[in-house]
């Protein structure tokens, strides 16, 4: 196994090694519980509680009226137990009180319904009330807690964009205004950009503007995009308003919030330029058997959001959740693996939610780190089992990796490729996505997620499973990297649309037919059910949901279609330039497409030879120590053979050469340059 790394980097808080927790939701709990906790949470070994991200009502009872005894107190006590503190500022859940005073503030959705109070992130991201209502609130405390012992991190909101994404009250319509008159300045500017002139729906001034709300038929795709790129910024406003707070009182500590892995509303590259760190939340499903190869791909974005920097597995099930049809629970040992997997591929840290079960409230049946059942439960000993292994990896912390394969992202074209009217409603983003990411993930191969313009310097090939929105600069960036010798392999319907969503002149794939090679004369969508068969060089593939009929201008052929109303025209080809070569894919192989990177990628992107169901990646140190993470998701127990002898820190047995591996077993072996085998 291959893959280069960059130096290690401070901690992510001054908490020292790998950081182990959850939320704990303590305003739950008469004091007298508070005691047991504490003394339980030091004999699991957790370094971290995230305390107080639902208490805004315990805090400030009324307006005027602040709280804080009972968080002093309960600071104090972790404090003096050696667990230190992810403060939460408190401000996903606005009390009553608040709502009741301000019930503009509550959020309407595109259909007019005016969401109620008795859930959770009941606002309106654009409300002034409810921003000033949440930076008040932080501010009280920060000035507080800043010199607490205990605080270690600040933990902003709660999972911005959960349950509410977008509000189309007037407040958000006002903000609306106020950011696309900051983008286009006239609305001549806006009319152009939304194409306004057709359909009659060209506006004589901003004021005329509003969200698109429930219509009679398809919105304006502009209008809709702008609006996603709005909501994100609406959202980030809020947070941004919480940060600076923090940033002013509190310096020293670093903030974070937690992200949803990879969500759709949430441009996360922008986001992530406002996190000391990144944290996520992940809830793969235990009744997924290949729920593993989404969650390395989420954990694979949110490395790749901060350039590789560590960051922190904030929220995960200690089995079950509560929110599914059919929550099932982890088997033994799934727990532990799962989150032997963030760390494979860069957490810091492992938290989950919660830490004590709650007897009441919406959540109930979800897992807990100390179930209803108590200290007799199969999962507190794994709690307590797996906080022994955290400490024995501690090490670990620091350590980076860096993918050999980077997969362009672009939230832009994410949301352009989704919006209504296309060729086929089938092509969503993450059906495109994934496969390609499987492909790459069986063959052991780490990827980061790079965006549009991000430098390209040493990844072996780019992979772009699906670029609809692509603008010039964007295309000249791939070609850029193509023409220095590297290999772009690029998948159907991209280069379809400029950043307003106008289509590029002259048919796809736009600003990369030179690159390419290769033109798209018409979409050719396959019907659900069917399918259409390509012949390659690595034999025959299938093709579902999409084909093109593709022309080629300079490009190699190199798979035709065998059958159907394309049979013999090219669906993927191959332009070279100097060294380097652009490979396009113009339909959908689904699984298949694994056959065709394999010959893209050849040998010069190289892994160790794994089982399968095994996972391998491996962490370096700033000092040239390896951390090599083997990862058994399989039913069976594996034999590996290794490139390298070391010491496997979860057991302390010495490795060489060859290692046996249980059914959801795993191994992390550190090795010195020196313990390389020949
Ligand atoms: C998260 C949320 C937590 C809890 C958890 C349950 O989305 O942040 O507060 O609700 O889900 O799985």
């Amino acid at each position: 196994m291959t893959g280069s790394a960059s130096g290690a980097s401070a901690g992510l808080t001054r908490v020292p090694g790998l950081l182990y927790g959850g939320d704990y939701n303590a305003e739950q709990w008469g004091e007298h519980v508070w005691d047991e906790d504490a003394r339980l949470m030091r004999q699991a070994g957790v370094t971290m509680a995230t305390v107080g991200v639902f208490a805004w009502a315990r805090l400030q009872p009324a307006s005027d009226s602040w709280d804080f005894g009972w968080l002093d107190r309960l600071l104090d006590l972790l404090h003096g137990h050696g667990v230190a503190v992810d403060l939460a500022t408190a401000t996903a859940s606005p009390p009553a009180w608040l709502v009741r005073a301000h019930p503009e503030m509550l959020p309407v959705t595109a259909d007019g319904v005016r969401l109620e109070f008795g859930s959770r992130q009941h606002y309106c991201p654009s409300s002034a009330v409810y921003r000033a209502a949440a930076v008040r609130l932080t501010r009280a405390l920060a000035e507080r807690y800043r010199d607490h012992p205990a605080l270690a991190l600040w933990h902003i909101h709660n999972e911005y964009g959960d349950h509410v994404t977008e509000c189309f009250c007037a407040d958000s319509a006002a903000d609306f205004r106020r950011w696309l008159s900051e983008r286009y300045h006239d609305v001549e500017t806006l009319n152009h950009a939304w194409g306004t002139a057709f359909w009659s729906q060209r506006y004589a001034g901003f004021e005329e503007v509003e969200p698109p709300r429930a219509a009679p038929g398809p919105g304006n795709p502009t209008q809709l995009l702008d609006w996603r790129r709005f909501c994100s910024d609406a959202l980030l406003a809020c947070h941004r308003a919480e940060k600076a707070v923090l940033d002013e009182i509190c310096p020293q500590v670093p903030a974070t919030t937690n992200f949803m892995s990879m969500f759709k509303a949430l441009d996360y590259w922008e986001w992530a330029r406002h996190e000391d760190f990144v944290s996520d939340d992940a809830y793969p499903d235990p009744a997924d058997p290949r729920a593993h190869v989404t969650a390395a791909m989420n954990y694979d974005l949110m490395r790749s959001l901060k350039d590789g920097r560590p960051w922190l597995l904030m929220e995960q099930a200690p089995s079950a959740v509560s929110w599914r049809t059919v929550n099932l629970p982890k088997r033994p040992g799934l727990q532990r693996l799962w989150s032997l997997q963030a760390l494979a591929r860069g957490a810091d840290g492992i938290m989950y939610f919660q830490w004590r079960a709650s007897a009441a409230g919406a959540e109930k049946f979800h897992s807990a780190m100390l179930p209803h059942r108590g200290t007799a439960s199969r999962g507190w000993q794994e709690t307590v089992r797996f906080g022994a292994e955290l400490r024995r990896l501690a090490e670990v912390a620091g350590s980076r990796l860096r993918g050999q394969v980077a997969v362009v992202l672009d939230w832009d074209s994410w949301w352009a490729l989704e919006l209504d009217e296309h060729p086929s409603a089938r092509m969503r983003w993450l059906d495109l996505l994934r496969p390609w990411y499987a492909a790459l993930f069986e063959r052991g191969v780490t990827i980061d997620f790079v965006r549009p313009g991000a430098s390209l310097d040493g990844y072996r090939a780019v992979l772009a499973p699906n670029l609809y929105l692509l603008t010039e600069e964007g295309a000249h960036w791939l070609a850029r990297y193509v023409h220095g010798g590297g290999t772009l392999v690029c998948g159907p319907f991209s280069g379809i649309s400029d950043r307003d969503d106008h289509v590029h002149a002259g048919g796809p794939p736009g600003p990369l037919r030179p690159l390419l090679g290769v033109v798209v004369d018409e979409p050719w969508p396959i019907a659900d059910g069917a399918w259409t068969t390509v012949r390659s060089p690595s034999g025959e593939l299938r093709a579902t949901l999409w084909s093109e009929w593709l022309e080629t201008e300079g490009a190699e052929t190199l798979a035709r279609y065998v059958c159907g109303d394309l049979a013999g025209r090219p669906a993927v080809t191959r332009n070279v330039h100097g060294a380097g070569a652009a490979w396009y894919v113009g339909c959908h192989l689904g699984t298949d497409i694994a056959a065709l990177l394999d010959l893209a990628l050849g040998p010069t992107v190289t892994a160790l030879p794994l089982p399968p169901g095994v996972e391998a990646t491996r962490r370096r140190a700033g000092d040239g120590t390896d951390y090599l993470f083997l990862l058994n998701h399989g039913p069976d127990s594996v034999q590996l053979t290794l490139d390298a002898a070391g010491t496997d820190l979860l057991t302390g047995a010495a490795v060489a050469g060859r290692l046996t591996l249980g059914a959801l077993d795993a191994a992390v072996v550190r090795t010195h340059p020196t313990e390389v085998l020949p």
